[in-house]
């Protein structure tokens, strides 16, 4: 967060805008502060600003926090609260790390995908769910997926209208196999996708099938449209694909309300990656990529959002690596260094 935080302080000397910036707290920190992994009062700010720009939450000095009080709440809360419901995970392959991929590079070289994640429902969100006791002395734990047209619908346009200002595909992925809630969504997206979207070439797989994909043939996908868990999974083995998880940003979007507002977060897909912590060698690059997605749509500053992308990619052409992208025994730099690299390139 502190080298984005060096980005934004770069845009505002070059001009490029002004940023009223407010910080607050959330997960380990916040119970730390205030007892609980998210307050009221953030959840008001984030409601009210134009974007967020997260970080990151959890770590081991929490795992005795009780379920509900764990620092994974914050994010959670914040995605249910503002109706952030269309969560979007690009995982392009910089040219220059292109050999930092655990797949051949020939397999990966220009590879672009999109994932379009449902965000506030499925079984993340689904009742009944909860740990109970039966009657002959052992426990059942639940948890539900359940999915209704409307979410479905909302969260499909928005991969929809991604696809149109990409190479217009779409592979809609659930497991309609073997789900109810698998199958209305199969069936969802594809009445929407005829009646609305015919322009875009719209496919189906089971996610199972679309996780062995990923690693078989990547370059087949653009847009990938997924429920709430199957996304989150197969938005961890798409970041692999680029070479590391420390690179992929994300958004998540709310609808556009009457006067215009969109309720919107962005955040690196990675976790708070407590082993590396406060010790300058964490990739800043996924969440500085983050702020370019904020520039990007929520701010309508598609240049800058290019800027950007543009001096993480020629710092990358420099041969900087963070520990997450080097092969072992090759040189690495910092935190510090990479953010330095991508403002000597703004800057340049
Ligand atoms: C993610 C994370 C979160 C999720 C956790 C931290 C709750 O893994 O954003 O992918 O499961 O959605
Ligand atoms: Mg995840």
């Amino acid at each position: 967060m502190a080298q984005a935080e060096r980005v934004i302080a770069w845009l505002e000397d070059a001009r490029c805008a002004r940023f009223e910036i407010d910080r607050d707290l959330v997960g380990g920190a916040s119970i730390n502060a205030y007892g609980v992994p998210i307050t009221d009062v953030v959840t008001a700010k984030a409601r009210a600003a134009d974007a967020v720009l997260f970080g990151a939450v959890g770590g081991p000095q929490w795992d005795k926090e009780p379920f509900d009080n764990r620092p994974e709440i914050a994010i959670l809360e914040l995605r249910k609260q503002l109706g952030l419901f269309a969560n979007l995970r690009p995982a392009p392959v910089f040219d220059a790390l292109v050999d930092a991929s655990p797949l051949k590079a020939n397999l990966v070289q220009g590879l672009d995908i999109m994932i379009v994640r449902e965000a506030t429902g499925g079984i993340y969100f689904g009742e009944p769910r909860g740990i109970e006791n039966l009657v002959d002395g052992s426990r059942r734990g639940i948890n539900t997926e359940v999915y209704t047209t409307n979410e479905i619908e909302r969260v499909a346009r928005v991969a929809f209208e991604l696809a149109r200002t990409r190479s217009g595909r779409v592979t809609s992925v659930e497991k309609s196999n073997v789900m109810e809630s698998g199958l209305l969504w199969r069936q969802t997206v594809t009445i929407l996708g005829a009646s609305e979207y015919a322009d875009v070439k719209l496919t189906h797989m089971y996610a199972d099938n679309c996780a062995m994909q990923l690693a078989r043939n990547p370059r087949q996908f653009d847009v990938i449209l997924t429920t709430n868990l199957f996304g989150d999974l197969l938005s961890d083995l798409a970041s692999m694909l680029t070479g590391s998880l420390g690179m992929l940003p994300s958004a998540t979007l709310g609808a556009v309300t009457a006067n215009g507002h969109r309720n919107a977060l962005y955040e690196p897909i990675h976790g708070s990656a407590p082993d590396i912590a406060g010790k300058n060698i964490a990739n800043p690059l996924a969440e500085i990529l983050s702020l370019a997605m904020l520039l990007q749509f929520s701010l309508s500053m598609p240049d800058e959002a290019e800027m950007i992308r543009r001096a993480v990619s020629n710092a990358l052409v420099e041969g900087l690596r963070t520990a997450d992208l080097s092969p072992e025994g090759h040189a690495t730099v910092g935190t510090r260094e990479m953010g330095d690299a991508v403002l000597r390139q703004l800057k340049g």
